[in-house]
C-alpha cells in the first residue's frame, strides 16, 4: 500500500470520528441546555403536534426564510435540495449495489453539480453586494461557500470534464466502508474532491453547518405557545 493510501485511509477514518464525535456531543448540548423561558415566535402553535409541524415547514420549505428574503430563500432552498439528490446519487458508492430505493434518482441526468453550484456563487455574491449582509459576514461565511464551491466544482470536473475512473473510485470508497484499504485513485482532481469533503466533515461541528441538527431545537420554533394554559416550570425550579 503506498504511503498516500495509508495517509488519506487514517484521514479518513479521523476526519469521520472528528464529525461524529463533535456532532453527537454538539446535539447533546443543545438537548440538555435549559430553556426556561416560554420564548416561541409568535404567532405559534397551541398544541405539541402544531410545534412538531411548525419544525416541519422550516426543515422541509425554509418557511421563515421565505417570508423574509425571496432570493435568499430560492438559492437556500435550491442549495439544499441538490445537496440532496447529490448524496442520494454519490450512495451507489457507499454500497456494494445502489440502494432500490435510490434507483430513481440515479437513473436520469438533470446537472444536478451545477444546480447545487449556482446558488452557492449567488449566495457568495449577495454577502458581498448587500450592505446588510455584507456588515454582518464573517471571513468563515465565505469560507464555507468556498469549500463547498470548491466540491461542486471537482465533483463537476470530475464527472464531464476530466473524467475519472469510477471504478477505482468505488473499490477504494467500499474499502474504507469495509475497513479493508484499497488504493487511493491516482486522479489528483479526484483526491481535491475528496480531501475538501474531508475537510468539510472536519470543520462541520464547529461551524454554522451544525444548523442542520440545531433547528430541531430552537425554542423560538419548537415551544408551545401555553404560557397562559399551563404552568412552564424547569425542573430545577420544581425541585426547590
Ligand atoms: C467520500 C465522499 C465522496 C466521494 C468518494 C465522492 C466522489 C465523487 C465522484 C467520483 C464524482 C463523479 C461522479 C460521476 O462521475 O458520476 C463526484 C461528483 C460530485 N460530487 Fe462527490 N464525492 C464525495 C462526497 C461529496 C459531497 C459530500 C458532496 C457535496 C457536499 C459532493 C459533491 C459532488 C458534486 C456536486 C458532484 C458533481 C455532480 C454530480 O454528481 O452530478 N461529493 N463525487
Amino acid at each position: 500500500m503506498s504511503g498516500l493510501t495509508l495517509f488519506y485511509t487514517a484521514f479518513t477514518y479521523i476526519a469521520i470520528a472528528i464529525f461524529l464525535y463533535g456532532f453527537l456531543t454538539r446535539i447533546w448540548k443543545y438537548a440538555t441546555t435549559p430553556s426556561p423561558l416560554k420564548i416561541p415566535l409568535t404567532p405559534a402553535p397551541v398544541q405539541p403536534a402544531g410545534a412538531v409541524y411548525r419544525i416541519i415547514q422550516e426543515v422541509g420549505f425554509f418557511k421563515s426564510l421565505f417570508y423574509s428574503n425571496r432570493i435568499i430563500w430560492l438559492a437556500g432552498y435550491l442549495f439544499h435540495l441538490a445537496l440532496a439528490i447529490v448524496l442520494i446519487k454519490h450512495a451507489r458508492f457507499f454500497f456494494a449495489s445502489t440502494p432500490v430505493a435510490f434507483h430513481w434518482i440515479t437513473t436520469f441526468e438533470i446537472w444536478i453539480g451545477f444546480i447545487m453550484l449556482l446558488p452557492l456563487l449567488l449566495l457568495f455574491l449577495l454577502r458581498l453586494v448587500i450592505d446588510r449582509t455584507y456588515y454582518i459576514s464573517i471571513m468563515m461565511d465565505y469560507l464555507i461557500l468556498v469549500l463547498l464551491m470548491g466540491i461542486a466544482v471537482t465533483g463537476i470536473l470530475t464527472k464531464y470534464f476530466v473524467r475519472t475512473d469510477i471504478v477505482s473510485v468505488k473499490q477504494f470508497v467500499m474499502g474504507l466502508v469495509q475497513v479493508r484499504p484499497e488504493a487511493l485513485p491516482a486522479d489528483p482532481i479526484f483526491i481535491i474532491h475528496f480531501t475538501l469533503v474531508m475537510l468539510l466533515l472536519i470543520y462541520f461541528p464547529f461551524s454554522k453547518l451544525m444548523h442542520a441538527g440545531g433547528i430541531f431545537f430552537s425554542p423560538t420554533r419548537n415551544q408551545v405557545d401555553d404560557p397562559r394554559e399551563l404552568r412552564h416550570e424547569t425542573a430545577w425550579a420544581a425541585k426547590g
